[in-house]
């Protein structure tokens, strides 16, 4: 029987099991979701008839154009911005060529690489989590066909500048590489590069509703660019890839634009008393652009992480050296924030 070679050695960890009940500050998730009353208002729509009938995304795509102020033909709903990544990889990651990240970054840009036998490139953070720009421009060379750019970066929250992009942009499609702008953590930082994925041929950009949205449950995400870059990307899609319950759901939040604001704010409020507090607490923290937050332990890690889990509290670790002295966590409302201080105070010493 014939296995793809590249597949073979591929090593994935599945996500943690038995979440629900713990504080989940450990997958940039909301820790407590979304009003009762929107979700009430979906499952009111979850008839037999409903579930019995195949997904159609059109009118989800039409208010998502609204919402965006682009074209319905700009836009392809997948399920998850997990999926979008692994289409752009499909269509665009040339045989043989190497896919640009920095690192770290999110895993499944290097997981796609394995899946599709493509070469990953990483530009690595100096230690103390700044980036040499001029590295990552002179890592796309002419046998790299995709440049990531998430802004913000996952796990580390930093962000490139409307000029660095530009300059990525150009030199990417000097290089005939195509550049996914991952937005995952856009709403949590206000600035967007929506509009050069109009400007250039070569950009396309991807953003979930799984963070600020809430929505991670459901899997939906979306990628928005010109109509002939696009158009590519529904030819790799199956017909039914986002499920009905996705999209009415999606349908309901976009019906709801005051929601966005609403929940930036209470995130927004829970970060900034955090970060004050750790201040006041004599912590090295690092806080970016994201709904995360990176903290130096005063203990050993592996022991404030289980003693946080004793308090039904999950927080991210690292392996790799410069991250390996730091939890990371997903900043919530102030009240879930405050929670995480006290046991973290409690556990920390
Ligand atoms: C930068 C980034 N992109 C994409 C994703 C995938 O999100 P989802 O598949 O839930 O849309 C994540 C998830 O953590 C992420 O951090």
């Amino acid at each position: 029987m014939y296995v793809k070679e590249c597949v073979k050695g591929i090593e994935r960890i599945g996500g943690r099991q038995g979440r629900l009940g713990f504080m989940r500050l450990d997958m940039n998730e909301n820790p407590e979701g979304l009003p009762r009353e929107l979700v009430d208002e979906v499952k009111a729509e979850l008839t037999p008839e409903f579930l019995a009938t195949y997904p159609e995304p059109e009118r989800f795509l039409g208010l998502l154009a609204e919402y965006l102020g682009v074209e319905r033909a700009n836009l392809c709903v997948t399920n998850g911005s997990d999926m979008a990544i692994r289409y752009i990889f499909e269509v665009f990651g040339r045989p043989g060529s190497s896919v640009l990240t920095v690192s770290p970054s999110f895993e499944m840009y290097r997981i796609n690489c394995l899946i599709f036998g493509l070469t990953h490139k990483p530009v690595v953070y100096n230690a103390d989590f700044t980036l040499d720009f001029e590295k990552v421009l002179g890592a796309i060379t002419d046998e790299v066909s995709i440049v990531s750019v998430l802004n913000p970066n996952n796990p580390i929250g930093s962000v490139y500048t409307e000029e660095q992009f530009d300059r990525i942009a150009r030199r990417a499609k000097e290089m005939g590489a195509l550049v996914i702008v991952d937005e995952a953590y856009h709403y949590f930082y206000d600035r967007t590069f929506l509009k050069k994925a109009f400007e250039y041929d070569n950009v396309l950009l991807i953003r979930t509703f799984s963070k600020l949205f809430s929505a991670a449950a459901v899997r939906l995400g979306f990628i928005v660019g010109r109509e002939e870059l696009v158009h590519y990307i529904w030819n790799v899609r199956p017909t039914f890839d986002t499920n009905a319950v996705a999209l009415k759901l999606g349908e309901k939040l976009l019906e709801h634009p005051e929601l966005q604001e609403r929940l930036t704010a209470i995130e927004r409020e829970g970060r900034e008393y955090l970060t004050a507090s750790l201040e006041e607490h004599g912590y090295e923290f690092v806080s970016g652009n994201g709904n995360y937050v990176f903290i130096r332990t005063k203990t050993p890690i592996s022991q404030v992480k289980a003693r946080l889990e004793e308090k039904k509290i999950l927080v991210k670790t690292y392996s790799q050296e410069m991250l390996a002295q730091y939890i990371r966590i997903s900043t919530g409302s102030r009240a879930v924030m405050e929670r995480f201080a006290a046991a973290f105070y409690e556990v920390d010493r």
